[in-house]
Parts: structure tokens; sequence; C-alpha cells
């Protein structure tokens, strides 16, 4: 099957979708994208990705250039067209093409909008099952994290490290606290059972995952706790996991080395893992 790409409101063969090169995306990382998963051929708390999308926007006065009902739409036509049965849909919209110059031209320009799929086993990774090594490193990013921005130098060097250092997901430290993983949010349980993750702020990325894992919590009757925890809490978990779209919940067995709990999955993050992969088979969350 020909692979299909989106690009500016239509679907094109990928090997055509060709943006110019003074687009803002391509010289300044002007732009912001949505990574939304695909499984059973359907989107996954697809909502919740194109509120944040819309937000992304508007902190950064791009205007969105679709609705909700027309994203979802080719969103749709564009799963179909590749045959996509179970991976991502990366969806991305940059300021647009300008001659290069700090300033937002004016009057504005027309966002530059592109959307591919991609193939993956989300579900039977073998990372889903065994987990990941982790391991920390000082927070250097910017400021506004909130905001899922393109500009991911920082996310590329961190995981680069990560990877020399034999582990698969960085978690960062700022003032002593984690913040979030390098594509991911964190979450531990601790020693008398709570289930806790950093509360939401300029800090750290609203998951779209850690909203569901949340609700998954409260409809298991688990104690959550929405705050701030360092490394010695994380190196004293009882488990410990991450949660994005592209991973969903994936087990968290170690970091710096140090092995958490005995370094095996464990139930809590197991059973979590289950009611997400249920909750992605129907849609994802309502809320
Ligand atoms: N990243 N924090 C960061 C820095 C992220 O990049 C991501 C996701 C998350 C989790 O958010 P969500 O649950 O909405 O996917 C948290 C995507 C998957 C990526 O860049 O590929």
């Amino acid at each position: 099957m020909q692979r299909t790409a989106f690009l500016n409101g239509h679907l094109v063969a990928f090997e055509h979708a060709r943006v110019p090169i003074t687009d803002r995306g391509f010289t300044f990382g002007d732009g912001v994208y949505e990574v939304t998963a695909v499984v059973d051929g359907k989107l996954v708390d697809n909502f919740a990705h194109l509120r944040r999308l819309s937000r992304s926007l508007a902190e950064l006065h791009i205007s969105n250039p679709y609705s909700d009902k027309e994203w979802t739409g080719f969103q749709r036509d564009l799963i179909a067209a590749n045959g996509l049965n179970q991976g991502v849909i990366y969806l991305q919209v940059t300021r647009g093409a300008a001659e290069r110059d700090f300033a937002i031209p004016s009057p504005t320009l027309s966002p530059t909008t592109v959307m591919f799929t991609q193939v993956k086993d989300i579900m039977g990774s073998p990372y889903a099952r065994d987990g990941v090594r982790a391991v920390t490193m000082p927070e250097f990013r910017w400021q506004r994290r909130d905001i899922k921005t393109i500009s991911l130098t920082a996310a590329v060097m961190a995981k680069r490290l990560a990877a020399e250092a034999g582990a698969q997901e960085v978690l960062y430290i700022e003032d002593g606290l984690l913040t979030e993983g390098g594509s991911s949010n964190v979450f531990i349980v601790s020693a008398d059972g709570t289930l806790v993750t950093r509360s939401v702020s300029n800090a750290l990325l609203g998951g779209i995952t850690r909203h569901a894992v949340l609700e998954i919590a409260n409809s298991q009757q688990l104690n959550v706790d929405e705050r701030a925890f360092g490394l010695e809490e994380v190196r004293c978990a009882r488990e410990a996991f991450m949660t994005s779209a592209s991973t969903f919940v994936v087990p968290v067995i170690s970091v710096d080395g140090h092995l958490i709990a005995d370094g095996i999955p464990g139930p809590i993050t197991r059973e979590i893992q289950t009611r997400y992969i249920e909750l992605a088979r129907l849609g994802g969350c309502l809320t």
C-alpha cells in the first residue's frame, strides 16, 4: 500500500508532502504537535488531544485552521488511506512560511498543517512487558513545558544521553523534584501504596494518557496524590511507571542503575496497564 500523508487540507503521496524551506517550523521550531494513538484502526482520546492542540496554538497565537470535526475527519481519512491498525498519527501545525524574521509577520500567515501515520506495536512492545531503565538529568528545557512545541532539541539531547547510559528514558530533576520524563509523564506507587504523580503546571506537559490513568485509578478506588516528588522517593517507591500516547503505560524498573523494588514491573502498574488498554480500545477517556 502506498504511504499517504496529509498536507494543508489534502491527502497526498508521502513523497510529495513537502513544505517551503522558509516554513517557520523549519527555521524556528515555531509550531506545535500532537501524537494520537490508533488502536484497531480507531483514534484514542483524540478529543483531548485536539483540545490540547487548540490550547498550545492559542498560547503561541497561531490560529487553528480546522475545527475538531474537520481534524477528526482528516485523521480518519489518513488512517484509512494507510490501512493503519495499530500505531500513531502525528499532527503538526506551524505558523507558516515567511521570509526569516523573529517578528511574527503581519498579516497573519496561513499555518502549515502536516500529518502522517506510523505503524507501531504499542501494546506488544517488550518495554511495555519488561519495563524500561531511566536515568535522571537536570531539567534544562524552557519554562513553558505545558506547550507541546515542536522545538525538541533538548529532548533529542536528553534521549541520546539516556541511550549512552543504556537507558530508554530520562527523568528531569528541577529543584530536587522530578518534572516529567523525556517524552512521558511519571507515576510512582509510594511506600504506603498511594499512586503519586506531579500535578499539572507550566513545569510539565499535561499528558492525555496521564489524565486517563488518573481516571482509572479513581475508578479503582486507589489512593491518588497529585504532588511533586523527588528522586529519593522514586528510588524508594514500590513501583514506578511512565505514560504517553505512543507507549501507553510502561513500567520503569530502574533509575540511575538503582532497581525500583525488585526491578520487576509491579501489580498496580500491571493493573493500570491492562485497564488502560481496555479504555484505549473503547476510544479513551470520556472526561
Ligand atoms: N510525547 N511529557 C512530554 C515531554 C511528552 O513529550 C509527552 C508525549 C508526554 C505524555 O503526553 P501524552 O500522554 O499526551 O502523550 C509527557 C509524545 C508521545 C511524543 O513526543 O512522541
